[in-house]
């Protein structure tokens, strides 16, 4: 079967600045290049954000691969850290923007639409010593002012930008489970934050509406959405599952593209006395500061149960949470070495949940794929990883991606997770996601089965199911890894 997609449809991968590009001339630490220095031995063997790809000095040789895989978009981030010398006043360092430039046009030159996110995780850490980082409105400010001089120098040759990536995993790494630096549990501090983090994201798109000059720019954000599934059809399983849905999904989809937040939730938030702290003029700037465009990353559905048991403290219940726990569903299809089930039809669910219930606004899927360790238990004689279990992967989203479209959902492009092999925060380099490997030894770069495989979808716009999809006719699993 042949699928056919939307004409200029974007093929591309998105990495970040923090995973790729390597600490070199960087001014400030962020918050993972901190954690590192205080708790190395948290990180995967011990490989940090100093070690993270070269990209900083190999950009040129790493787009012109990309170019040869047939990507026409990438994402990746400015990073605060690199292009901002004052945080407070916000003084530029010129080797940063000369840095962004000269990969902005080599982008560009090769044929690439640059697609610019500004947060990737990579918070200043002198902000949130300073300021408790998110904790703290003053830091969405200052954010807001580190947008605005990227949109003013950058936003001539960028027409697509994005204020943060995955908000979400902000707040549940930092406040609630402890995956991300300074690995707080605190649920009242969780709630505040995200409130915080979307407050920071209308401010960013108010100075973008402000300074932008380019009438083809556009601005979104990136969020992670993870359909919670209700392990049965049981009131509590449900009720739990949509509590779920409003904080996991709803909160910053909502205010994102409705500009107001859910209303059950801060009722419910409020009847547990935690709701966040607003003034009616932060409403009001969150009301009037939607997005145009919408990206979303998907890695895995959530499924959802009623919770086990119950205090009267958020902070403590919310591992598991006060009002859902996490479900096991037997026989679910697994990416054993990331830890995360794999369930391609959620593309489909989530497709129409936009079209249905957020003005079938313009989105495309930001991020989708598959972590695997030891790759080179793959690789051939020629030294090129025959990554087959990816191309299924990214045939099987593909397929219900294509059909949501059929369906009327107004997506307009994919992106793989990512261009080349980079640094995994603390997991560093152990699972791989890339269309490229790389030997972090050598600095060696080679074009894996799927890159080649990608560049022939990419180039005729058309992709050629040869596997079989589960939810589709004639359905035969693919074999888990
Ligand atoms: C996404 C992030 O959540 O998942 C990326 O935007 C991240 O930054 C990717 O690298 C894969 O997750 P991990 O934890 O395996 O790096």
């Amino acid at each position: 079967m042949k699928l056919e997609f939307p004409k200029d449809f974007w093929w591309g991968a998105a990495t970040s600045g923090p995973q790729s590009e390597g600490r070199f001339n960087k001014q400030h630490a962020n918050m993972f290049d901190y954690w590192y220095e205080v708790e190395p031995e948290a990180f995967y063997k011990q490989v940090g954000p100093d070690t993270t790809s070269n990209f900083y000095n190999s950009f040129k040789e790493d787009i012109r691969l990309m170019k040869e895989i047939g990507l026409n978009s990438v994402r990746t981030s400015i990073q605060w850290t690199r292009l901002i010398d004052d945080l407070e006043t916000g003084t530029l360092n010129e080797d940063g923007v000369r840095f962004y430039n000269e990969v902005i046009d080599e982008f560009i030159a090769n044929g690439i639409r640059p697609v610019m996110n500004l947060h990737h995780f990579d918070l200043p850490v002198e902000l949130y010593h300073k300021y408790g980082g998110w904790e703290n409105k003053r830091v969405g400010e200052l954010f807001a002012n580190f947008a605005e001089q990227c949109f003013k120098l950058f936003s001539d040759r960028v027409t697509d930008w994005f204020t943060f990536n995955e908000p979400m995993v902000i707040v549940e790494g930092e406040y609630l489970m402890q995956f991300h630096y300074p690995k707080i549990v605190d649920g009242p501090k969780a709630v505040q934050v995200a409130y915080n983090l979307v407050l920071a994201s209308a401010k960013a798109i108010q100075k973008f509406r402000e300074v932008n000059t380019n009438p083809k720019g556009r601005i979104g954000t990136i969020l992670n959405l993870t359909p919670p599934y209700p392990a049965t059809d049981s009131p509590e399983d449900k009720k739990a599952s949509h509590i779920a849905n409003l904080w996991l999904n709803r909160l910053f989809m909502d205010s994102a593209v409705h500009g107001e937040l859910p209303e059950e939730l801060a009722a419910l938030f409020d009847s547990e006395g935690v709701l966040w702290e607003s003034t009616p003029e932060e409403l009001a700037i969150i009301k009037e500061n939607v997005i145009d465009v919408l990206g979303i990353n998907f890695y895995h559905p959530h499924r959802v149960e009623r919770p086990e048991f119950s205090s009267n403290s958020l902070a403590i219940d919310w591992l598991p949470t006060k009002f859902w726990k996490d479900y096991d569903m037997p026989g679910r299809r697994m990416n054993h070495d990331k830890g995360w089930e794999i369930y391609p039809k959620a593309v489909y669910d989530i497709g129409m949940d936009i079209k249905e219930n957020y003005n079938n606004i313009e989105w495309f899927m930001s991020e989708n794929g598959m972590g695997v360790s030891r790759e080179e238990r793959w690789m051939n004689a020629d030294g090129v990883i025959e990554d087959d279990y990816r191309i299924s992967f990214i045939q099987e989203h593909l397929y219900w991606l294509h059909k949501v479209i059929e369906d009327g959902s107004n997506c307009f492009g994919y992106h793989l997770w990512t261009p080349i092999d980079c640094w995994s925060w603390a997991n560093a380099y152990r699972n791989r996601y890339g269309f490229i490997s790389n030997n972090i030894h050598t600095q060696i770069k080679t074009i894996k089965k799927s890159g080649y495989w990608f560049k022939g979808v990419a180039d005729t716009n058309t992709m050629e199911l040869t596997i079989h999809v589960e939810g589709a006719e004639n359905f035969k699993p693919v074999t888990s890894l």
